[in-house]
């Protein structure tokens, strides 16, 4: 089925989250090192970040280095920050020259100080786009970001620049990596997994979850219309029920 034909254009989300899993497994299944996994998952992230673009997905959020990450073999993880700062410096401009604009999430400090740096220099040469905000999740953790959060709030609360009613959504909202930007509607995760693995635990709150047995490195643009095809025949009740909801559209 041609998914990309049977979106409906008023119905796209806004932001997708997604789990880039299964780069391990691939590159095992083809007799080939973990590292050729990841470096064939750039593909796919080229993909992704090209197929959101022609949805008009204004945030794509990649899951590509949890705080956990850092417990792999060394040899891995220095393959992944080197592979990480030569993705960066080679696409820079092709970022630019499409109006991407780049942001990350997570405890970005404490990455080394190569990769911090190219970093630094894309988030401020796309500063200005206006096209889709790639947010790269780099030495994430949800619970250390919901943590930082609450900490920053409870010294707002003991200097008193805010009472305690004072601490709703919003605010929380606002003291996240994410504040301004909108929860995601859709996250998908490949590779068969079932699980959310401390990722944007507040921001999922009400998301679609779409899972895929696709390995990331064999993830295609065609795979990332199917699941927004998909979220698109799902009925969003947001604690509701169905007649409710019915009752609230009519005014649409
Ligand atoms: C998960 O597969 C993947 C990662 C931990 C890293 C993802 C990183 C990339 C695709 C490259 C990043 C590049 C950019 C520019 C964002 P896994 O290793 O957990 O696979 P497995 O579960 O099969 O072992």
């Amino acid at each position: 089925m041609d998914y990309k034909e049977k979106l409906d254009i008023d119905n796209i989300p806004q932001h997708v989250a997604i789990i880039m899993d299964g780069n391990g497994r691939w590159a095992k299944e083809k007799g080939q090192m973990r590292l050729f996994g990841h470096a064939t998952g750039v593909e796919s992230v080229r993909e992704a970040l090209t197929a959101a673009t022609e949805m008009k997905i204004k945030f794509l959020t990649l899951y590509a280095f949890s705080t956990e990450n850092w417990n792999r073999p060394k040899a891995e993880v220095d393959g992944l920050m080197d592979l990480l700062v030569n993705t960066i410096a080679s696409e820079i401009e092709s970022l630019h020259n499409n109006d991407v604009r780049l942001l990350t999430i997570g405890d970005t400090n404490h990455l080394p100080d190569g990769c911090r740096n190219e970093l630094l220099k894309a988030i401020e040469r796309t500063a200005s786009n206006k096209g889709t905000v790639l947010i790269l999740a780099l030495n994430y953790s949800a619970k250390l970001e919901i943590k930082q959060a609450i900490k920053r709030i409870a010294e707002k609360y003991k200097e008193g620049s805010i009472e305690l009613d004072d601490i709703d959504d919003q605010l929380v909202h606002d003291h996240l990596y994410t504040a301004g930007i909108p929860d995601p509607e859709l996250m998908i995760r490949t590779s068969g997994e079932i699980r959310i693995s401390n990722f944007l635990l507040w921001q999922l709150a009400y998301s679609e979850l779409h899972f895929t047995p696709v390995l990331w490195p064999d993830f295609k643009k065609e795979d990332f219309y199917r699941a927004v095809y998909e979220y698109q025949t799902r009925e969003r009740r947001f604690g509701l029920i169905g007649e409710q909801l019915n009752e609230l559209n009519k005014d649409d």
